[in-house]
């Protein structure tokens, strides 16, 4: 017996593995509840009384050997599998990718703060409209073909239910909440029944102004849009404004600015005018005035409406209106810089 028990020793002692299963395997034939070393442990009663003592004692120690080489066994394989992984823990972390305002929104923040430095709020209104804020009360006939679905959208076959066309409606909504003076900026996104293509989409944005007091003038008008364009594309930058007819002004333009492609020289992007058109604008009409409940012989008032798409453009030309809903983030990672 005690032969058997060093023999046994020396055999545990020596063994080796290099999985987990074999470890595991090792341990049932040594030491599960009929292993070797249980049925050495079987035999024990046999044992001669005299001998019982020293073999007692050799039994405990295989025993107490046997599970510790286990134990060494399984730590030697669990670390070794962690040496076949291939990280490489020295390597700098990935670089994280941070997000990009959208040119669109760079354009209307600078807007909006340029016309902040002049006294300007800002105020929103709602995207689904109804017939009175986008139409009504700004002096559209009924028979305007703007009211028609082809270029309008409904929803859910309601005249009177519509996605706004234009940021007027914002106008008419402060109007007739608020009594003068009037100072604001209202940006927002609008939606027009057209086609998609390189030129026109179905959805863009404009940023509409107004201002409303006693004895405001179109001179008030024309420096404030100076101005603006001033800021927005550069000190050299020269304004004219055109007559042009909006069914809520009275008289109405269309602002033009120098070129800033060409300086006003004449390129292809101004088709050699050397001017390109930027919004458009007038004095309120009083009929929009006494629309919204302001008494137009003691107020007068100016507005004006650019597209945030259009003065994009002419900031970064951009040829493919699409680029600016399509999230493409080749396009999208050229603005990184940019406010
Ligand atoms: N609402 C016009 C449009 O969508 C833009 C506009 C023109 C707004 C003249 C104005 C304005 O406030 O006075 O084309």
């Amino acid at each position: 017996m005690i032969t058997t028990i060093q023999q046994l020793k020396a055999e545990i002692e020596n063994l080796t593995a290099s999985t987990n299963e074999q470890v595991e395997a090792l341990r049932i034939k040594y030491l599960s509840k009929k292993g070797e070393i249980a049925q050495l442990f079987n035999a024990f009663r046999d044992v001669p009384n005299d001998q019982k003592r020293e073999v007692g004692q050799l039994l405990n120690e295989l025993k107490e050997s046997a599970q510790n080489k286990m134990e060494a066994l399984k730590a030697a394989t669990n670390s070794s599998a962690g040496q076949t992984d291939t990280t490489d823990l020295s390597r700098t972390g990935d670089p994280v990718l941070l997000g990009t305002r959208h040119p669109i929104s760079i354009v209307r923040n600078k807007i909006v703060s340029i016309f902040s430095h002049v006294g300007f709020t800002i105020a929103e209104g709602p995207e689904i409209e109804d017939d009175w804020h986008v139409f009504g009360s700004l002096n559209f006939p009924p028979e305007h073909p703007a009211r028609d679905m082809q270029d309008t959208f409904f929803i859910e076959k309601n005249p009177d239910v519509l996605l706004r066309t234009h940021t007027s409606s914002v106008q008419t909504r402060i109007m007739s909440t608020t009594q003068p003076p009037i100072r604001v900026i209202c940006p927002g996104r609008v939606y027009r029944n057209e086609a998609i293509s390189y030129r026109a989409h179905c959805f863009f944005h404009q940023v509409e102004g107004l201002y409303i007091d006693k004895n405001v003038s179109f001179a008030d008008l024309k420096q404030v849009l100076l101005y603006f364009a001033k800021e927005m594309f550069g000190e050299n930058t020269k304004i004219r404004l055109r007559p042009s007819y909006f069914p809520f002004t009275e008289p109405s333009a269309e602002m033009d600015i120098s070129c800033n492609l060409c300086g006003g020289e004449g390129c292809a992007f101004c088709k050699h005018t050397g001017w390109v058109e930027i919004l458009g604008c007038g004095m309120v009409d009083p009929n929009v005035l006494e629309a919204c409940g302001i008494d137009s012989k003691v107020y007068s008032g100016y507005a004006f409406g650019m597209g945030v798409e259009r003065i994009t453009n002419l900031k970064y030309q951009v040829k493919d209106l699409r680029m600016f809903s399509e999230n493409d983030v080749r396009f999208l990672q050229q603005f990184e810089a940019a406010f």
